[in-house]
């Protein structure tokens, strides 16, 4: 069987109108697609088209051709919050469609995906799981943190990531913060290019694409650069280097994806991205994986085998510290290491550098071994014991689920009691919030921003920001059929299943309701009997999405093709 790169070696016309030689193209050892969503509208991916190039370098000195593939990149950052947040989820499966649409029409034989933002951070996986092409994920880097002169900020050193930026924007409209701490804050919380900087879902991703196996080791956390005006980060350029190697050993030997993302170490990847305290979005996103890997991973199967997790990373958005100093101890494999001593993780699994999980972590050093560090806790001795991060949860107003984060604490009466404040848009909510209309004991219920309903299940981050800002996070409860950032934290459930677009019976709760959160019973309840419930939406109708669906759009498509949260909203 030739190569599909042979294909593309015998266009030679094409090729030398394209700029390449002929003869030379025709000793190619490797068509390779370098995936890369770039764009220089942000942070977040700024930094894509310069390792993409210097990829093609490295592989041209390997004998190898490297042909860039595009996509878009939606930064969260840019869109939250805004009429276009919807376009964010959906470009999760436009990207991966977009590699595999490359990467055939190129005739390429492996895959060096970039990822970067939460979506292209999620996107990475789902083409190589698809296309099985030998091939890895590099990551262009996270976000370096600053640091400010001023409390509650001063004492965090420089951990100051975006979240502090956030939630101090909203202390600043409360008068918790001066105009000019703000200003503070906003030169010098991100001196530079890269995601988020702490566990929000960016890094999630990177570490699900290390600790899954497709990303070599201290991958996940690297610095992008050194401040906006610098070349990217060396510990990029070398990973960039090591990336190329990696891809020449793994085609060598004939390993491929989907020999790397098996179940046990989507077991793995999950295991590791609760002890970090990852972003409630790993649900969608390893659901939507799984399904292109061919691994039959539920949505309770992430929930079992996150809940005998504990969680040990000092980490925003539940601790201090932000990814790059969880870097400078040794990354991710840290982490691992303390999990695969205590019995947690899978060590004989096979991942990119061709070696297993075991052999890649035999020489990481033990906590016991590492300098004094408050970053990565003892499994003996965690920040937060077992089941107490995100759990799936059931109930009369999530028939199939929904997702709880506590991110490590723990609810003092053991559930949240409160009365209902009915809102069909994240727009109206934040007026209520803003203009004081939310009082401690409240459940906020934010609904039609479901998949279908947002379209697009924008993320509820600027309201759990503003909750934050305003210190409601421990007496305010905000449940959606939308989604969080990883940024957020509170007492909060996202992913409603069904949405109450889809008569889904968050569709039936009315202001005033009683809402029960039990994280031990793991329910979701509204105090109402069935009878009620079913009276109520008896007058249910489907929301009116034509004023925000335009006929032939993305949405136009994706309202009708996208599953539930329930199913990782794959389409
Ligand atoms: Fe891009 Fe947060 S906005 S990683």
């Amino acid at each position: 069987m030739q190569d599909s790169s042979t294909y593309w070696k015998k266009s030679r016309v094409e090729l030398r109108a394209a700029g390449f030689e002929p003869d030379k193209a025709a000793n190619t050892s490797a068509v390779v697609t370098i995936a890369a969503a770039y764009t220089n509208a942000h942070r977040c991916n700024n930094r894509v088209r310069s390792i993409g190039d210097l990829l093609v370098e490295l592989l041209t000195e390997r004998g190898g051709q490297g042909l860039i593939v595009g996509a878009p990149a939606v930064s969260d950052a840019l869109t939250q919050g805004t009429p276009t947040a919807g376009y964010s989820l959906v470009s999760r499966d436009v990207v991966a469609d977009c590699f595999e649409i490359g990467h055939y029409a190129h005739h390429g034989d492996a895959m060096i995906v970039i990822s970067g933002c939460d979506k292209t951070g999620a996107a990475a996986l789902m083409p190589l799981a698809r296309t099985n092409a030998f091939g890895l994920v590099l990551y262009p880097g996270t976000s370096s943190p600053g640091k400010v002169s001023f409390e509650p900020f001063a004492s965090k050193g420089t951990n100051i990531t975006i979240m502090d930026y956030a939630e101090g924007r909203a202390a600043q409209e409360t008068g918790r913060i001066s105009a000019d701490q703000l200003l503070e804050l906003e030169r010098n919380v991100m001196p530079g290019s890269g995601t988020c900087g702490a566990m929000f879902t960016a890094n999630t991703m990177s570490t699900v694409a290390e600790s899954i196996g497709m990303m070599l080791p201290h991958g996940a956390s690297h610095p992008a650069d050194y401040d906006a005006k610098s070349d990217m980060h060396a510990d990029v350029r070398a990973q960039a280097k090591a990336s190329v190697e990696a891809l020449y050993r793994l085609i060598e030997k004939n390993i491929r994806p989907r020999d790397i993302m098996t179940e046990r170490a989507f077991e793995n990847a999950i295991t590791t991205v609760y002890a970090m305290g990852g972003s409630t979005n790993m649900y969608l996103h390893m659901l939507a994986i799984a399904r292109q890997a061919g691994v039959p991973i539920t949505i309770e199967r992430i929930q079992q085998i996150g809940e005998r997790v504990p969680l040990i990373a000092n980490l925003q958005p539940h601790g201090p510290f932000a990814m790059t100093s969880l870097h400078a101890i040794g990354g991710v494999p840290v982490v691992m290491k303390e999990l695969l001593r205590n019995g947690f993780l899978h060590g004989d699994v096979m991942t990119v550098t061709g070696k297993t999980l075991a052999e890649n972590l035999a020489n990481v050093p033990t906590l016991e071994q590492l300098p004094k560090q408050d970053i990565v806790f003892p499994v003996g001795k965690p920040i937060a014991p077992a089941n107490n991060h995100i759990s799936v949860l059931k109930g009369n107003l999530a028939p199939e689920s929904c997702v709880l984060k506590l991110s490590g604490k723990t609810l003092d009466k053991g559930e949240f009691r409160g009365t209902a404040r009915v809102f069909d848009s994240e727009a109206d909510t934040m007026k209520a919030i803003r203009a004081g209309e939310i009082k401690p004991g409240t459940v906020i219920v934010v609904r039609n921003v479901g998949p279908v309903g947002g379209p697009g299940m924008p993320e509820m981050v600027m309201l759990t920001i503003q909750l934050q800002g305003r210190g409601l996070g421990e007496d305010v409860a905000l449940i959606t059929d939308g989604r969080f950032s990883g940024v957020s934290h509170g007492i909060l459930i996202g992913h409603i299943s069904p949405e109450a677009a889809r008569g889904g019976p968050i569709a039936a709760v009315r202001d005033g309701d009683t809402i029960v959160i039990d994280p031990k019973a793991r329910t979701l309840n509204v105090a109402l009997s069935e009878d009620e419930i079913a009276r109520r939406m008896k007058d249910w109708r489907a929301p009116d999405l034509s004023a925000r669906v335009r006929p032939g759009s993305v949405h136009d498509k994706y309202v009708k093709l996208v599953s539930s949260a329930h199913y990782g909203c794959v389409v």
